[in-house]
Parts: structure tokens; sequence; C-alpha cells
């Protein structure tokens, strides 16, 4: 490695961890890709297969998501999955939940009953689930 590499090497790692987490305003505007991309692939990874980075951090398995279908016998439940990603209305009966409560993490209203908020939400998360959708496998 030359002299030089190691600090520049810090300097791109301090850069990363950094990086702004994107306004509630930029999300509502991304695609679902883009969203994923920004909010998701650290833990499931850039193609959905569960071997982000962050990963092996976390006690649990991270899910492969290009699969869910695939563990569903062939047919996507975009319903499930819609609440899964949302997270505000589950109560798991144990156990905790390893992933962000991304209904709430999404939700900016003064009250939990906005409707406008909850229609936006909805929305944000809708284009999440047509994004896992379309990467379905097998
Ligand atoms: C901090 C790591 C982490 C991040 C970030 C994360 N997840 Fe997860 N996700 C998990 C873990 C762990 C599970 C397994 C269930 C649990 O612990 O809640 C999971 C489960 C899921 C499931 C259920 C899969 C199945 O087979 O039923 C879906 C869908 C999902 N995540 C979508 C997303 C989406 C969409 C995002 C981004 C908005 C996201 N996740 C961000 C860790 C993460």
């Amino acid at each position: 490695m030359k002299f030089w590499a190691v600090p520049v090497a810090a300097m791109s790692l301090t850069f990363a961890a950094c990086a702004p987490m994107p306004t509630q305003r930029d999300l509502s505007q991304m695609s679902g890709a883009e969203m994923y991309e920004s909010l998701c692939a650290s833990c499931h990874g850039a193609r959905g297969e569960g071997d982000g980075p962050v990963a092996p951090l976390i006690k649990i398995h991270v899910p492969d998501l290009t699969r869910i279908a695939q563990r569903e016998g062939g047919e996507f439940p975009a319903e499930d999955v819609h609440r899964t990603i949302d997270g505000r209305f589950d109560r798991p009966a144990h156990g905790s939940r390893d992933m962000p409560v991304w209904g709430w993490q999404f939700y900016r209203g003064e009250t939990a009953n906005d409707p406008g908020e909850r229609a936006r939400v909805d929305a944000m998360i809708g284009k999440l689930v047509e994004y896992l959708r379309s990467i379905q496998k097998g």
C-alpha cells in the first residue's frame, strides 16, 4: 500500500459514515429501487440476497428477499410484505424485531392517526413492495 493510501482510506470511511440520511422529502420522491438501495441494502444486500455488510452483525438471519415468493409456494404475498416492512401493526407474540419499524421511520405526523401521513407512508411502502416483487426469483 502506498504511504498516502492509509489516510485516504480512513478519510473515505469517515465520509461514508457521515453520509446524511436522506430527508423525508427525498425519500418520498425516490423510486422503490432507490429507497431499497439507501435503506435496505445495508442488511439485505445490494441484490436482496440477505448478504449486506451489516448482516453478519445481526443476531438473527437476515432473509433473502429475492425468494419470498418461492418460500410462499410461488405466490408473492404483497399484503404480508407490506405489513412486515411497515411493522406498526405487528405485535410479535415472542421475540423482538431486528429490522427497523419503517412505518414509524417514514411517519412525520403530529398524531399517530394523521390520514395524509398514513397515505404517504403507505405509498412509500407500496413502492418498496413493488420493487421486491420485481426481484423475485424462481
Ligand atoms: C438492520 C438491518 C435491516 C434493515 C436495514 C432492513 N431489514 Fe428487512 N429484515 C431484517 C431482519 C433481521 C429480518 C428478519 C425478521 C426480523 O427480525 O424482523 C428482516 C425481514 C424483512 C422482510 C420479511 C422477509 C420474509 O421472508 O418474510 C422484509 C419483506 C424486509 N425485511 C424488507 C426490508 C425493506 C424493504 C427494508 C428497507 C426499507 C429493510 N427490510 C431493511 C433486517 C433489516
